[in-house]
């Protein structure tokens, strides 16, 4: 495994120095980006972009709104590694799969984990558009992407989870959110496997357990870079809601359009975050 995720980092490192602009191909911070959340690269100085196809070990996206495409990147003098496109489980991609880009974001000397979604709103108080940062998540994949043999290189067998999100990223980010008057909601983040949306009754266990928000991403890659001991932050784009007398019908078309509405204040939050990292 660990040869593996080293082959991968060391073809993105030799495309990366092969490139005219690039210096270094170290990046302290990896941006894995959700549906309809791609805005945030045009602020970026992209120094080489490279298909997930071409990168050896990597599954490749299938879905539509997914470009699949690594960037490095560059802004405010920090240098960055962007997933452009993310892989899910419903897509039949194993939760190995799923961490396989973290890790290599790892190896290529990434720190910190900044994450972005879309999901549905459980909490009353919720509206649609509203962004929420994510303090804590409950994992309802049924799965998990340490199951198997566990490499101490990567991280322990039995990693920490007590702070999935780092606090005081959070609290940078609520600072930014307010110097900037962005209304942003904090909670627990419910990732299950989809991809159909919950029902009512899902929508309403997903409230009882305890969770905010419920979305198909983030979990698997939060546990896989936790492991790793990358601090992390994640955001999601409240794009519809599941409470009751509020439900209604949805399509991932809406999901991207009311992602798309949101996205700045969201790339926004990113940014600063970036530019204001040690
Ligand atoms: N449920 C699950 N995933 C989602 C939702 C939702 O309501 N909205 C966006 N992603």
């Amino acid at each position: 495994m660990l040869k593996h995720i080293q082959n991968s980092a060391e073809f993105i490192k030799n495309k990366i120095n092969s490139s005219a602009t690039a210096i270094d191909s170290v990046a302290q911070i990896g941006v894995i980006l959700g549906t309809g959340l791609g805005g945030l690269i045009k602020d970026l100085t992209v120094l080489c972009e490279i298909p997930y196809s071409e990168i050896p070990g990597f599954p490749v996206s299938t879905v539509e709104s997914h470009q699949g495409k690594l960037l490095f990147a560059e802004y405010h003098g920090k240098k960055i590694i962007v997933m452009q496109g993310r892989f899910h489980y419903y897509e039949g991609y194993s939760m190995q799969q799923i961490a396989f880009p973290v890790r290599v974001m790892k190896q290529l000397g990434v720190q910190r984990l900044f994450v972005s979604n879309a999901s549905g709103g459980v909490n009353p108080g919720f509206a649609i558009g509203d962004l929420m940062i994510i303090r804590d998540h409950i994992n309802f994949f049924h799965s998990n992407p340490l199951i198997g043999k566990n490499d101490p290189e990567l991280g322990p067998r039995f990693p920490d989870m007590s702070e999935p999100y780092d606090k005081q990223l959070i609290s940078q980010a609520l600072q930014i959110a307010a110097a900037n008057k962005i209304k942003v909601q904090t909670g627990v983040y419910l990732g299950l496997s989809g991809p159909a949306f919950e029902t009512p009754a899902e929508y309403k266990m997903v409230r009882i357990l305890g969770a905010d928000a419920v979305g198909m991403s983030t979990v698997p890659e939060i546990i896989a870079a936790r492991h790793l001991g990358l601090s992390c932050f994640a955001i999601s784009i409240i794009t519809d809601l599941g409470i009751e007398n509020k439900i209604v019908k949805i399509t991932l078309e809406d999901v991207i359009k009311e992602a798309a509405i949101a996205e700045p204040k969201l790339s926004l939050i990113i940014k600063e975050l970036i530019r204001c990292s040690d």
